[in-house]
């Protein structure tokens, strides 16, 4: 629900360049990372009212470079207070608060987990699914492991193990293998000396003078909470009040303006998905003046 990890390059490719991103409600910082990526920036102040902004330093340090745990739904409910991998990595739409899988489909996840991860591929053939022995053989990373497991699932549901395997298609983005993926590749960026990371409400982010873009992504309208409360009609005071501010969501009040949409696949429940359309809004007087930085208006 609230992972932006599909967009997030999409976000970034519709804001306009600038020599500080600044983003108060970094969450699990898939955006951020696209904005590191991008090229765009030259400076980054990442803040959320969580530790996540702060995980995402950690993972840049290489802090879950040894990570290959697989956490069951019970083991998040007993760990997640205490442990960012579990909390981040393996919980539904990076909430926090819910584990990602349905009870119908972890068996299949902790299959792919101990195949991808450990070369394991006994919980498969608990499940009644036969996968080759050689299949991994010659295949080093986790991303090649991962695709060719894939692709070979895909194979045999279509052969034999259609009912079995159904959920796991429905779920073909494997969340939580991207979130590590995601990590790995973070790991790379271990020499970027130009983020302040911060954790604490939006309103106590100090934004610097000079040309910043500030882009929010605060929890959406309506949609279950994240770990607080949050008041929309405060956030739209301050956002109206910044230079140049730019929002992530489905609706806005009249005094925002959109400035690009796009069609997303929203998982609402383990076992459900609605198309939204995603916005970037920018309030109307501050996009008056941006006319030009402004793209796809
Ligand atoms: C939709 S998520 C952001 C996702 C993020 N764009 C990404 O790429 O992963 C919203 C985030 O806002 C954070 N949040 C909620 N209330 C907040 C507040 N008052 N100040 C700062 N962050 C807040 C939540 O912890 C959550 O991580």
């Amino acid at each position: 629900m609230g992972s932006k990890s599909a967009i997030a390059k999409w976000v970034v490719d519709n804001l306009p360049p600038a020599d500080t991103w600044i983003e108060p409600f970094a969450g699990g910082c898939a955006v951020t990372h696209a904005a590191i990526l991008s090229g765009k920036y030259k400076r980054f102040i990442i803040n959320d009212i969580t530790d996540s902004a702060k995980v995402f330093l950690d993972a840049i340090r290489g802090k879950f470079k040894a990570e290959s745990r697989w956490i069951s739904r019970a083991d998040f409910f007993k760990l997640k207070e205490t442990d960012a991998y579990v909390r981040l990595c393996f919980s539904f739409g990076n909430d926090q608060r819910t584990y990602c899988y349905g009870a119908d489909i972890e068996p299949y996840k902790r299959a792919f987990h101990y195949a991808v991860f450990f070369n394991d591929l006994r919980p498969f053939q608990e499940l009644g699914v036969d996968i080759p022995a050689e299949t991994l053989s010659n295949k080093n990373s986790i991303y090649e492991k991962r695709m060719c497991l894939k692709k070979l699932l895909i194979r045999l549901r279509s052969e034999k193990h259609a009912g079995d395997l159904q959920s796991l298609e429905r779920l073909q983005s494997l969340e939580r293998l991207q979130s590590l993926e995601r990590l790995e590749r973070l790991e790379r960026l271990q020499s970027l000396q130009r983020l302040v990371v911060t954790q604490g409400d939006y309103r106590d982010v100090g934004i610097p003078t000079g040309n910043c873009v500030i882009y929010c992504d605060p929890p959406y309208r309506g949609t279950a909470g994240y770990l607080n409360e949050f008041n929309h009609e405060e956030f739209y005071e301050w956002a109206a009040r910044q230079s140049s501010c730019f929002i992530s969501e489905y609706d806005m009040p009249d005094c925002f303006r959109l400035v690009a949409a796009k069609s997303k696949n929203v998982t609402l429940a383990a076992n459900s998905n609605n198309k939204k359309l995603e916005g970037i809004w920018v309030h109307k007087c501050r996009a008056n003046n941006m006319n030009g930085r402004l793209f796809n208006i």
